[in-house]
């Protein structure tokens, strides 16, 4: 089965072109410091905590043919995520829906990479207050993006080579909730690094025993023997990985989660990664050895992408962008 390609299709598809937009928000449209603007002049006060001490909380949506996908789960998961590290989202869920909306509308964009947070906003007057979660004020922020993806069409149809990091592990989740989607990615970007130099294009992390957690920025896959497989714990309960269970279910196919160790990607069929920017991403190598015993990504995996896509364009849980809201 050929991978479909998924941008390509955005790139061409007339149903995918982008709306007349003010040249400033070529690069996409932007919310912070109270203000609606475009991408390239938001900006983030330096004291911010969020920017000095990663104190904050985030979460990304995707846009397509000019639908969000999940839009409800991803603010659900938002608002656990915010209740987990004791902010106060200064946005009820109406206004953080509308401000969404309007970021992508001011560009005009129809497929998007939607990015939110609240940070713990500036530092209190006195250190004493530090210890109190209610003397700080929360900010938020947001952007909207042309889609961006972690794998072009090139990638995903050949299938990515990963590597499996032995530097670095992912961070306890007694220290940092992964399931609170944080600014902490130090592990992450630090594996990556180490897959650029093992030859490799993306890392995925194991936990100190040895158990795969998630990848950089997307949660991780095996398929053995027609099961789908994927870890149950430290790691992000992605949308993503939510849909791929849901995909598994409509075509028949046995998906769980549950712990896996390392050393089982020896005998994988299949790998691949889930995100909300880039989809599912399929794998060919691990560690520079073919996955499968095979060249090329696994039909498996292809045929969720391809489905994921056909689905999502179909109108799957997805919620039209207002795009009148750029009029306002
Ligand atoms: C650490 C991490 N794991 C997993 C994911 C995948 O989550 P989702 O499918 O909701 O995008 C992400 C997404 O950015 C992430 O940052």
């Amino acid at each position: 089965m050929e991978l479909v390609r998924a941008a390509e299709i955005m790139a061409t598809h007339p149903e995918h072109q982008r709306l007349p937009f003010p040249d400033a928000y070529g690069l996409g449209g932007a919310f912070s410091n109270d203000q609606f603007g475009p991408l390239i002049e938001a900006s983030v006060p330096l004291v911010d905590c969020g920017f000095m001490h990663a104190d904050a909380v985030y979460d990304v949506v995707s846009v397509s043919r000019g639908m969000f996908f999940r839009l409800d789960q991803h603010q659900d998961r938002f608002a656990r995520a915010c209740g987990a590290i004791l902010v106060k989202n200064p946005m009820d869920r109406e206004r953080e829906a509308e401000i969404l909306h309007k970021i992508v509308a001011l560009a005009g964009l129809k497929d998007a990479y939607v990015w939110w947070a609240v940070t713990r906003g500036l530092p209190p007057g006195g250190r004493s207050e530090m210890i109190d979660p209610d003397k700080f004020e929360p900010r938020f922020y947001a952007f909207a993006s042309p889609f961006v993806w972690i794998a072009d069409d090139e990638q995903r149809a050949r299938g990515m080579d990963l590597v499996l990091s032995r530097e670095r592990i992912r961070i306890s989740p007694r220290a940092v909730d992964p399931t609170a989607k944080n600014f902490h990615w130090l592990d992450m970007q630090m594996a990556l690094f180490e897959a650029g130099r093992r030859g490799g294009e993306w890392a995925i992390l194991p936990d100190e025993e040895g158990f795969l957690t998630e990848a950089a920025g997307a949660n991780v896959w095996v398929v053995r023997n027609g099961t789908v497989l994927t870890p149950d714990t430290g790691c992000l309960l992605g949308i993503t990985r939510q849909s791929v269970f849901d995909l598994c279910a409509e075509l028949g196919v046995s998906a769980k989660a549950t712990r896996i160790h390392g050393d089982e990607l020896e005998d994988a069929d299949e790998v691949f990664l889930t995100t909300t920017a880039g989809s599912i991403m399929p794998a060919r190598s691990l560690d520079g050895r073919p996955i499968g015993g095979r060249e090329g990504p696994g039909k498996l995996s292809v045929e969720l992408h391809n489905r994921y896509w056909e689905r999502r364009w179909e109108g799957w849980d997805g919620t039209p962008v207002r795009y009148e809201l750029a009029q306002t």
